[in-house]
């Protein structure tokens, strides 16, 4: 069997929603510092909807592939919808991933809720902090 599925190849060699967007209503940015890799998100958000996700990853082939699905996965989705994503939805979304490679879908879920915690921020929202747990990238990292 390929180390990656095909859908990762895919998302890798053809990200969607690769860029930036200006003026944001939340960004996020993440790193693993373990293998240096930065994700940032950015999300333009309206009545609590998902209208726009743009991405920006310098790293690896599964982080850039992950992200790339996490944005198809939350674009058009409510807030809610967004919070609930977890890494494992991604890797699953992406047909799996190598076990040593699953951290790196952390990143995306990471990225995600970091840009959706700006946005409370900006806009002073409260919000449950038990929803964003202290960052980390992986198991090793911390
Ligand atoms: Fe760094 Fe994949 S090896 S995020």
């Amino acid at each position: 069997m390929a180390l990656y599925s095909e859908k990762v190849m895919d998302h890798f060699r053809n990200p969607r929603n690769v860029g930036v967007i200006e003026n944001a209503s939340g960004v996020g940015e993440v790193g693993n510092a373990k293998c240096g890799d930065i994700m940032t998100m950015y999300l333009q958000i309206e009545n609590d909807i998902i209208v726009d996700v743009k991405f920006e990853t310098f790293g690896c082939g599964s982080a850039i592939a992950s992200s790339s699905m996490a944005t198809e996965l939350i674009k058009g989705k409510p807030i809610s919808e967004a919070l609930q994503l977890t890494n494992k939805a991604v890797a699953e979304a992406l047909d799996g991933l190598p076990a040593h490679k699953l951290h790196c879908s952390v990143l995306a879920e990471e990225a995600i809720k970091s840009a959706l915690r700006d946005y409370y921020d900006k806009n002073g929202i409260a919000y449950d902090a038990s929803l964003f747990p202290a960052e980390h990238c992986c198991e090793d990292c911390h």
